[in-house]
């Protein structure tokens, strides 16, 4: 939510920045901006017109200056124009700063500084973060003192950026919202995600929670909080050198970083079969004393957490259950003594996740999370950490991040009932399943699907057990990629009410494994009955089936090659609708505020 990102070394900082935040776009993308200071000038550039179109204005200024901050936005705090863009400015305008997060502080700071004198240009709590500083160093502190000040002055969320027009540096901070600083050459780039600078350095420092950090041509320093006499140390941690390459970073050939991601599932899953994440055998040991088994997650990962529910744990006799983050907190009192919560998520950071987590560590529960990222808030907080290990996925909606969380549960559940020894080879079914759906012949397939589907009004999806997780996952697929309305229903369950809204020609997607066949296709011909058109996901055409798309059985693992076709149709249907698959409307990647 928010990216910010920012420059200091000896190349131009405005292609860097725009480079930079184009690396960032998938964080929030309503609006964009960046600042870069020269010889005591600034110059502030704000737009809310794509980013692209930003850069090429941007670029054909050739601004001069080696220090800037740059900014994605996702609008919390105002409508999404150009006021409420960052960087804001103090009412003199030398003092600008960048900001992801959410001040929940931020009326009260903004009433006290225009009582103070200070004058407000935009709607945001983010602006008050300048003010503050430009209050501070009015009574007299320096700007040293003042940037170290905010920690005690700002509640809420934050990652902030911030220069000063005569001061060669840029100040960093954060606070549940992530922040690091990519270290290249006497160069440095401080945002919000490694995969801003990842082209150009594989070297980070990771920044600690209300850790004031300045960076100056001599490196990066620590301004001292509590010491009266104040001043900087340097920074003594060292930076962790990245394996991520820059490949894996780039759209190859394709027109989009989300068919890139769908199409790499079958090497993602492969890879996590070869070589399980080594924490598995630890986590066994956790969960096998476990009371009870909470998997929380948001979004796409709460829909692998009610995956989880079905397929985890079963064998070695626990107790399981899904919730998502956001409603954790309506439950928490409900955690007995002994729980593990397992987090899910791509991410890491998001704060209806990291939140839930919180509140159950506070009840002593013990915390194992999932996730891509194994340097963010989440794992940082986590008592052992899974590492999903799917690469950078760039495309706001989750991809191949869901199918490798499906995964890592199922290999869990090898890890507590190994006298199954089924999810292992279940999960190589799925890879093999997995290249015949992503096979030419089967994309040119769904490809007509998706013309056929692209024209209607609504789209109704279908499955019993843990085929009502696909169906579940597909509808959201296809509202937040595709814009089109779609809603599950558990197979059993549209007699009870949704058969209402059956009329002519409604589109309804059923899927189901080998064993579901009959219940499926009696549930079909009542469909039928009242005029629906049934498509199919399954092994085995239904006799009723309008279209079909084959994904073969691959036991416990079918929801993994089952989501592919509905991943594939959902981004074929966008590009249809002249919707940009990347980017849906209103959506951010990492959605760091609650
Ligand atoms: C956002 C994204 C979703 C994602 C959800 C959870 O809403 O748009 O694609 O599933 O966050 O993200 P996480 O990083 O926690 O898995």
């Amino acid at each position: 939510m928010c990216g910010v990102t920012g420059y200091l070394g000896q190349r131009a900082a405005a292609p860097i920045l725009l480079d930079s935040l184009k690396r960032l776009e998938y964080r929030g993308y309503d609006s964009c901006g960046l600042v870069v200071l020269n010889d005591g000038g600034v110059a502030l550039r704000r737009s809310v017109e794509p980013l692209d179109r930003f850069r090429t204005v941007i670029l054909s200024e050739n601004l001069p200056g080696t220090v800037g901050l740059a900014h994605t936005r996702w609008a919390t705090h105002g409508v999404a124009d150009a006021l409420n863009a960052h960087p804001h400015s103090s009412c003199d305008g030398t003092i600008l700063a960048v900001h992801n997060g959410v001040l929940e502080n931020g009326d009260e700071l903004r009433a006290t500084l225009i009582r103070q004198g200070h004058r407000f240009t935009s709607d945001t709590d983010s602006e008050t973060i300048p003010h503050l500083v430009e209050q501070s160093l009015r009574e007299g502190q320096t700007m040293d003192a003042a940037f170290a000040a905010l920690p005690r002055r700002l509640v809420g969320s934050y990652a902030v950026l911030l220069v000063h027009a005569k001061t060669d540096a840029i100040y960093a901070l954060r606070r549940d919202s992530p922040l690091v600083i990519g270290v290249g050459d006497n160069e440095y780039f401080p945002a919000s995600d490694i995969p801003s600078f990842l082209p150009l350095t594989s070297r980070v420092v990771y920044i600690t929670q209300d850790e004031p950090l300045v960076i100056d041509r001599t490196g990066i320093h620590r301004i001292r909080q509590h010491s009266p006499a104040g001043g900087r140390e340097p920074l003594d941690r060292l930076p962790v050198i990245l394996d991520q390459n820059v490949t894996s970073l780039s759209k190859d050939s394709f027109e989009h970083y989300m068919l890139k991601e769908i199409l790499e599932q079958a090497s993602t899953l492969e890879r996590l079969i070869e070589v399980p994440p080594e924490p598995l055998a630890k986590a066994r040991a956790l969960l096998q004393k476990a009371s009870s088994i909470k998997l929380i997650g948001a979004g796409t990962s709460y829909h692998a957490c009610l995956f989880g529910e079905h397929a985890f744990g079963v064998g070695a006799g626990l107790d399981v259950e899904a919730c998502v983050s956001s409603e954790f907190e309506f439950r928490a009192s409900l955690l007995r003594p002994g729980a593990v919560v397992v987090a899910l998520s791509q991410s890491g950071e998001t704060a209806d996740t990291i939140h839930a987590v919180r509140s159950a560590q506070g009840r002593g529960a013990k915390v194992i999370s999932v996730t891509n990222s194994e340097m963010s808030t989440l794992a940082q907080m986590s008592d052992l950490v899974i590492p999903l290990r799917s690469g950078p996925e760039l495309a706001v909606a989750a991809t191949k991040s869901y199918t490798s969380q499906l995964a890592v549960l199922l290999l869990l559940d090898q890890e507590l009932a190994p006298w199954a020894v089924t999810d292992v080879r279940s999960l190589w079914k799925a890879r093999d399943s997995i290249l015949n759906l992503t096979s030419t012949a089967a994309r040119a397939h769904i490809a007509e699907l998706a013309h056929e589907l692209a024209v209607r009004p609504e789209v109704f999806l279908m499955g019993r057990g843990p085929h009502y997780v696909t169906a579940l996952e597909a509808a959201l697929k296809l509202k937040e990629v595709a814009g089109l309305r779609a809603e599950a229903f558990h197979g059993g369950e549209m007699k009870h009410g949704p058969l209402a809204l059956i009329e002519e020609g409604a589109p309804v997607v059923m899927f189901y494994d080998r064993a579901g066949m009959t219940r499926t296709e009696i549930a079909a011909s009542e469909l039928i009955a009242r005029g629906a058109l049934v498509f199919t996901v399954g092994e085995q055409r239904l006799r009723s089936s309008h279209l079909h798309v084959r994904a073969d059985d691959a036991g416990k693992a079918t929801p993994i090659p089952q989501i592919i076709p509905l991943q594939l149709l959902s981004y074929e249907i966008a590009k249809i609708r002249g919707r940009d698959p990347d980017h849906p409307r209103n959506l951010a990647k990492s959605v760091t505020v609650i």
